[in-house]
C-alpha cells in the first residue's frame, strides 16, 4: 500500500521534477524485526520501492522472518542476522527502526518500560553511532519520551548526534486521531487528518482538533471523549490483548507510514511534512528540548520545525498540562546516559 502511495507521489504535479528511476533508494535495518511489530513492520518495508536493503535484526528469530519477508517479490535484498550480528546488520545502512524492547501488559504504564527498555535502546544506539553515525534512526520503542532522549545523548557521547536525524515514531497518535474523527465526523479517515504534538503517552498527546475542519465542530463531551480516545488508544489495545502485549498491527501500520515519508523526502519528494518526536526549539526556553510537532522532512532528515499553530482554550488546556510530565520524561532519560 505505501509502494503504491510511494510510487503515486513520485509522479504528482509537485514532484514531477524526478522520476521512480532517479529516486533514491535506501538501506534500512529493523532492529527487533522478530517482535510483534517487528514482523509485519519488515512486511510492509519489503513492500516499498524505495527501499534497497532490509536488514532483519533480532535478539531471537530474525533469520527466519528474512526468510519468509525475502519471497516476496519486491527488488530489494532481505537479510536476517541473529544477536551477536548486530555490527553486520548496520554496516552501510541509512535508516534504522527500533521496535525493540518489551509491550505493556494491563495495570502498566509506558514509564513502567523504562527499566528494561532504556538499557536496549542504549546498547542498540551505541551500535549504530559506531558502525553508521549518519544513519537515521526511527525509536518506537517505548517509553518514547524518554528512549528518544536516550538515543540523542547516546549519540552525543559518541560525538556524533545530528538532530535532523533522530526521531520518535508519534505516528500511531496521529492514525487513532484521524480515524477516531472520522467515525465521528462520518466522514474518511483521509479528510480528518489531525496534528497531534506533545509527546507519546496519555496526557503529554495532544490533538489539535481545532485545527481539522471536522475537529474544530466536535464539541462538549464527544470532544472530551474524543481527546481521551486518542490520549489513551493504547491502553485500550493493551486491554483487548489481555496480557499478550501491545499494539503491533497498527503499530507496524503506523512505523511503515512513517518510515515511507522519510524515504520519499529522502529521496526528495518536497513539501513532506508530519508530526514526530524530535530535538526541538520550540519549548526549549521550558526546559523541554524534545517535542513533536509538524516537522517538514528533506533529503537530510529533519528540514524545518513548525510551530504548533492556534491552539483552542482546551488545546491551551492540553498543553499545559503536558509539559510538566514530558519534561520529566525526558530528564529520566537523559539521567539514565549521564
Ligand atoms: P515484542 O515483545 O513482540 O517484540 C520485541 C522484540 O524486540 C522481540 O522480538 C525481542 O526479541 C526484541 N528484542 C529485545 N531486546 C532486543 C535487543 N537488545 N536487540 C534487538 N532486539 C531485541 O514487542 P512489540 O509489541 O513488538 O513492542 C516493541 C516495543 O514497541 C515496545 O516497547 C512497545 O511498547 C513499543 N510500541 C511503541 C509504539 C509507538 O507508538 N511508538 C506502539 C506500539 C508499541
Ligand atoms: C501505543 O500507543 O499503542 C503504544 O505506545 C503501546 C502502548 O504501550 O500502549
Amino acid at each position: 500500500m505505501f509502494a503504491r502511495s510511494a510510487a503515486r507521489a513520485l509522479v504528482t504535479p509537485s514532484t514531477r521534477h524526478f522520476s521512480s528511476s532517479s529516486a533514491r533508494h535506501t538501506k534500512v535495518a529493523v532492529l527487533g524485526a522478530g517482535g510483534g511489530i517487528g514482523q509485519p513492520l519488515s512486511l510492509l518495508l519489503k513492500s516499498n520501492p524505495l527501499v534497497s536493503s532490509l536488514n532483519l535484526y533480532d535478539i531471537r528469530g530474525a533469520p527466519g522472518v528474512a526468510a519468509d519477508v525475502s519471497h516476496v517479490d519486491t527488488p530489494s535484498e532481505v537479510k536476517g542476522y541473529e544477536a551477536d550480528k548486530l555490527d553486520e546488520a548496520l554496516d552501510g545502512v541509512e535508516v534504522v527502526v527500533i521496535p525493540a524492547g518489551v509491550p505493556r501488559k494491563p495495570g502498566m504504564t509506558r514509564d513502567d518500560l523504562f527499566n528494561t527498555n532504556a538499557s536496549i535502546v542504549r546498547d542498540l544506539a551505541t551500535a549504530v553511532g559506531r558502525v553508521s553515525p549518519k544513519a537515521h534512526i526511527l525509536v518506537i520503542s517505548n517509553p518514547v519520551n524518554s528512549t528518544v532522549p536516550i538515543v540523542a545523548a547516546t549519540l552525543e557521547k559518541l560525538g556524533v548526534f545530528d538532530p535532523a536525524h533522530v526521531f520518535g515514531v508519534t505516528t500511531l497518535d496521529v492514525v487513532r486521531a484521524a480515524r477516531f474523527t472520522a467515525g465521528i465526523a462520518g466522514v474518511k479517515p483521509s479528510d480528518t487528518v489531525i496534528t497531534v504534538v506533545g509527546g507519546h503517552s496519555g496526557p503529554t498527546i495532544v490533538p489539535l482538533l481545532s485545527q481539522s475542519t471536522y475537529g474544530k465542530a466536535i464539541k462538549g463531551e464527544v470532544y472530551e471523549k474524543l481527546v481521551h480516545r486518542i490520549q489513551f488508544g493504547g491502553d485500550e489495545v493493551v486491554k483487548a490483548k489481555d496480557g499478550a502485549g501491545s499494539a503491533t498491527l497498527s503499530m507496524a501500520y503506523a512505523g511503515a507510514k512513517f518510515t515511507d515519508a522519510l524515504l520519499r523526502a529522502l529521496s526528495g519528494e518536497k513539501g513532506v511534512v508530519t508530526p514526530t518526536f524530535v530535538k526541538s526549539p520550540l519549548f526549549e526556553s521550558e526546559g523541554i528540548d524534545f517535542f513533536s510537532s509538524n516537522v517538514e522532512l528533506g533529503t537530510n532528515g529533519v528540514e524545518k520545525i513548525r510551530p504548533i499553530g492556534p491552539l483552542s482554550s482546551e488545546e491551551e488546556k492540553l498543553l499545559a498540562a503536558c509539559l510538566p510530565d514530558l519534561k520529566k520524561n525526558i530528564e529520566k532519560g537523559k539521567a539514565f546516559v549521564a
